[in-house]
């Protein structure tokens, strides 16, 4: 169905009783369905929003347009885990519903503040012309998940931007708070501001300065900036649009990026000594990542699978898009790894040693070995004929290559059907999550990561080794009652 923008913004109220019944049903019928990833029972999801600690729990909402599969007026919709592994919904859900979020409550963040979670988030505004007003503002949630908003702008839209601002992430640094807030400046460059919290309060926002982290210039427009702290070292990730291919080479539509300083002086608004620009995630989808600092001094993120301005096969049931799994942010060796939480092996049945396989339920991780002198082509989703993803992994010329041109149901196929990245010439390690139609392999415990989405066919379910060696295990995944 495609949506007219009169539908896209329609109060939820107006939409008739039978829409959402009918629409759910089908997303049901959808041959898609994860076991173990984040979706909607119908409607589409985007960004991770509000990632947190709150109330003893872990909190995390997302994106949601509920009634098909577009981009429409927005809420947040809020889940609640106890090991980042299983999440539950809550049924608390922050609606697009006062003249300061009118036209949707766009992505932001969460800090407890006493008793309370505070949601700090953009309110999309458009006036009778149609013009954008982009208002940071506020929201307190206790812990019985009522939603009280504050009603009040906190940052308005700079005079030096245009109306792309949004999407603040608060953090605590060294005692204090700050928020960064993406944006596009007059000369339609994508920048990042910083603003402090004065006296630590979140009413109370001072503006320092644009962000320094040379940035290139060449995005039009930085989406969902995120700071996080690694011992020490600050880690900036952020999505800029229409950043120049000579910059760094990208294969998705729009790319997901970080980059690792040395110290962070916030009353310059500094990164100091930033590394170079790298690439988050080598596979097809992965965009506005959300990370923050958790009480317990871990750096956590979590991924949209999935990317804005592409159709995806799941549109014809009337929903869209996934989160990643949890993934926590180390730095070794001066590098940026990204790994699943610890508590994933829990949804591990019973090893089998790695061989070909003709049928899976295609729900399973495997973790395989590849020498350093050795190469394993292998096909994962792959029908009697050995066709579906394929995944070279080459230690002995030094790349990974992954391949979905011949996995089902092609789509964006405007940004090509492979992606590569380059490896040592070292043994390797693949932890490779697999899940209906969700793919995150984690390469050497995090060191490089292709993630993104299949729509392979009924047949296309089983592992088949086309050349090359490897030796690992087959662990079929078992999530248990699956409540989202
Ligand atoms: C990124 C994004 C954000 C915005 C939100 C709206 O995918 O465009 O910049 O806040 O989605 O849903």
């Amino acid at each position: 169905m495609a949506f007219t923008t009169e539908e896209r913004y329609r109060a939820y109220a107006d939409w008739p009783a039978d829409h959402i019944e009918t629409i759910k049903q089908n997303t049901k019928s959808s041959p898609w369905r994860t076991n173990f990833h984040i979706e909607t029972p119908h409607g589409l999801l985007n960004d991770p929003n509000g990632f947190s600690h709150f109330n003893g729990k872990w909190t995390l909402f997302y994106q949601y347009f509920p009634f098909g599969a577009a981009h429409g007026l927005k809420s947040w919709v809020h889940m609640e885990s106890a090991d980042l592994v299983h999440f539950e919904k809550t049924g608390t859900i922050l609606y697009p519903d006062t003249a300061l979020d009118s036209h949707g409550a766009y992505s932001g963040s969460a800090m407890q503040f006493d008793d309370h979670l505070f949601l700090f988030y953009t309110g999309n505004v458009r006036d009778e012309n149609w013009v954008r007003h982009p208002y940071q503002i506020g929201a307190l949630m206790d812990t019985d998940g009522h939603i009280q908003k504050l009603n009040k702008v906190l940052i308005d839209q700079p005079s030096d931007t245009t109306d792309h601002f949004r999407d603040p992430q608060i953090f605590n640094y060294e005692g204090n708070y700050y928020a960064i807030v993406g944006g596009q400046n007059l000369e339609k460059q994508g920048i990042i501001k910083l603003y402090k919290a004065v006296n630590n309060d979140y009413l109370n926002w001072e503006y320092i300065d644009d962000l320094a982290f040379d940035n290139d210039l060449t995005a039009y427009m930085m989406e969902c900036p995120n700071l996080v702290f690694i011992s020490g070292q600050p880690v900036l990730l952020y999505c800029p649009q229409g950043l120049d291919k000579t910059v760094l080479d990208y294969g998705n539509i729009y790319p997901n990026l970080y980059k690792v300083g040395q110290s962070f002086n916030p009353e310059t608004a500094t990164m100091i000594n930033p590394g170079p620009l790298e690439q988050l995630d080598y596979g097809f989808e992965c965009y506005a990542t959300q990370a923050f600092n958790d009480p317990f001094g871990r750096a956590l993120a979590v991924s949209w699978l999935a990317l804005p301005d592409v159709d995806y096969p799941t549109d014809r049931y009337d929903y869209q898009g996934c989160l990643s799994l949890v993934k926590e942010l180390t730095i070794k060796d001066g590098k940026l790894y990204q790994y699943p939480v610890p508590a994933i092996t829990s949804l591990r049945a019973e090893a089998q040693l790695f061989t070909e396989k003709t049928k899976t339920d295609n729900t399973y991780e495997l973790e395989l070995t590849i020498e350093a002198n050795s190469h394993l082509e292998l096909v994962l989703f792959a029908d009697a004929d050995g066709h579906g993803l394929k995944l070279t992994i080459d230690p002995t010329n030094g790349c990974i290559v992954l391949d979905r041109k011949d996995c089902g149901e092609a789509f964006a196929l405007d940004f090509g059907t492979t992606r590569h990245c380059q490896i040592a010439n070292q043994a390797t390690i693949a932890n490779i999550f697999i899940d209906k139609s969700v793919f995150e392999i984690f390469i050497n415990k995090g060191e490089k990561v292709f993630s993104g989405r299949v729509f392979p066919r009924q047949d296309q379910s089983g592992i088949t080794i086309l050349s090359g060696q490897a030796t690992g295990n087959y662990y079929p995944l078992d999530y248990g009652h699956k409540t989202h």
